[in-house]
Parts: structure tokens; sequence; C-alpha cells
């Protein structure tokens, strides 16, 4: 092969890695908690009335519409980063890009403080108790190195410390959404891969178990 195209293949072949951004901004260092903490939820709740918040994700976060997105309940730091992500285009939505664009980094705090305060939605009282599906919540699956969802969304799906959300509670549809998402590489905000590499091995019929298991229940007139 010629110098110059031997040279042009290799820097082909480099460029999707050399282009490999960095899948947040966020980091939760000490201004970043300090932030958090000093959070106005007041200001939070003038910001989502006037952002129309509601129009997407109900009136007090929590939606009867399977198509949207229960935020109430979610911790701050995880909404804070999800917020920063939209509006650093590290994670792909126009409805929340338009949502964020305008706000600077203590705004997106204080919104993300308001929805912290308010009551999250519970998972349905019948969800599903597949033992496998319980299994890969509780244990996990060492032989493909999936370790349990537990262990990094809590015991009782209500979320862990900085960027690991609550599942319990959510719209089914999301969840199946987001999950394949993560499996297909579509979102990848995942600090570490770490959401990436666990969907990656998951079938369609786990993703749709999980869902089933931390899924809120779907009001009947919306079914
Ligand atoms: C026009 C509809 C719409 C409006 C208005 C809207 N959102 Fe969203 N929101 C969405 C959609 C759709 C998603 C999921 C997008 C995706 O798949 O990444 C989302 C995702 C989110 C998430 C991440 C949820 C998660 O579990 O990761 C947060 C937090 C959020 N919105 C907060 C807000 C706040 C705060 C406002 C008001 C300032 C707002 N949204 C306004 C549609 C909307
Ligand atoms: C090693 C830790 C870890 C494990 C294990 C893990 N997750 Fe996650 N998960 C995360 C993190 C971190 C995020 C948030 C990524 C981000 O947006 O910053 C996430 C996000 C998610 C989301 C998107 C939530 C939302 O509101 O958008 C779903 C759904 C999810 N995980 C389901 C699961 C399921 C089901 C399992 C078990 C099969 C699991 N996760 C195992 C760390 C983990």
């Amino acid at each position: 092969m010629p110098r110059l195209m031997m040279l042009l293949t290799i820097m082909a072949l480099f460029v999707p890695r050399a282009g490999a951004e960095p899948s947040s901004a966020v980091a939760f260092d000490s201004a970043t908690l300090r932030m958090l903490a000093n959070a106005d939820p007041v200001r939070g709740e003038e910001l989502a009335q006037t952002g129309k918040c509601y129009k997407c994700h109900g009136d007090a976060g929590v939606s009867e519409d399977p198509d949207d997105i229960n935020i109430a309940g979610m911790s701050s730091s995880y909404a804070y980063k999800q917020l920063t992500d939209y509006l650093d285009k590290k994670r792909d939505s126009r409805d929340m890009y338009k949502s964020v664009r305008k706000l600077d980094a203590r705004q997106l705090a204080d919104l993300a403080a308001w929805y912290a305060t308010l009551e999250p939605a519970q998972p349905a009282p019948q969800r599903n108790r597949d033992p496998a599906i319980l299994r890969l919540v509780f244990k996990g699956d060492p032989e493909r190195m999936i370790k349990a969802c537990a262990s990094c969304h809590g015991r009782r799906g209500r979320g862990g410390q900085f960027d690991h959300p609550a599942l319990a509670g959510q719209q089914r549809e999301y969840l199946v959404l987001s999950l394949n998402e993560f499996k297909e590489g579509d979102r990848d905000n995942d600090i570490y891969a770490r959401m990436r590499s666990v969907a990656e091995t998951l079938t369609e019929e786990e993703i749709e178990g999980l869902a089933a298991y931390y899924a809120t229940a779907v009001p009947e007139a919306a079914q």
C-alpha cells in the first residue's frame, strides 16, 4: 500500500476513537456538591412553572400518561446531571434541550432540588416477580459480568448516590426505551459506561421483565 494511502487508512481508523468525548461534563466535585446542597427548591418551583415542565412530566412530577417520564422524588444530583447533559448535548433530546438551553447551572440545580422534594410514584402492586428477573435485580449475572441492579439503584429501586437514578415508579415504556438506548449505545451519557455495559447483554425479554418489575401502575383509562 502506498505510504499516503496507508496513512489515510490509519487516520480513518482512528477518527471515531479520537472523536470519543467524555460521556458527561458533570463531576460531583466539592463545588458541585456545595451548589446542590445550597440549591433553592422554591426558586426551582418557579422555574418549573415558567418552563412548563408539567406539560410533559405531570403537575407534581408524576404523570398518568404512560408516554411521559416521572421525575418526582429523583435525587437532585441525578436530575442535575441529566439537565446539564441535555444542555451540553451529551444526552440527546430536542424537547429537553429546548427546556434547559436558557438556564444556568444554579437554575438547573434549583429545578433538581424542587423535584427532589416531591413524592415519587410507586411501583405497581402486582409487579413482575419472575425469579429470573429477581435474580438480575438482586444478584446480577456473574457469567455475563452483570452486577445486580440493586447494587447501584438501591434495594428498593429508589436510587443511590450521585448519578444513580431511582427506577421504582417509573413509566414502563420509558424504562424499556432507556434500556434499549443504553444497549444500542444511543444513550451514552453514563460515566464509565456503567449502564451501557450492563444493558449490552440483556435480552429483549429481560428488558421487558425488568421494566415490568420497576414500573409504576398504568391507570386503566390510559391503557
Ligand atoms: C415537551 C416535553 C418536555 C418538557 C416541556 C420538559 N421535558 Fe423533561 N423530558 C422530556 C422527555 C421526552 C425526556 C426524555 C428524553 C430522553 O429520552 O432523553 C425528558 C427527560 C427529563 C429528565 C431526565 C429523566 C430521567 O429519568 O433521566 C429530567 C430530569 C427532566 N426531563 C426534567 C425536566 C424539567 C425540569 C423541565 C422543565 C424545565 C422539563 N423536563 C421539561 C420531555 C419534556
Ligand atoms: C454499576 C452500576 C449500575 C448497575 C449495576 C446498573 N445500573 Fe442502571 N444506571 C446506572 C447509572 C450510573 C445510570 C445513570 C447514567 C447517567 O445518565 O448518568 C443508570 C441508569 C439506568 C436507567 C435509566 C434511568 C433513567 O431515569 O433514565 C435504567 C432504566 C437502568 N439504569 C436500569 C438498570 C437495570 C434494570 C439494571 C440491572 C439489570 C441496572 N440498571 C444496573 C448504574 C448502574
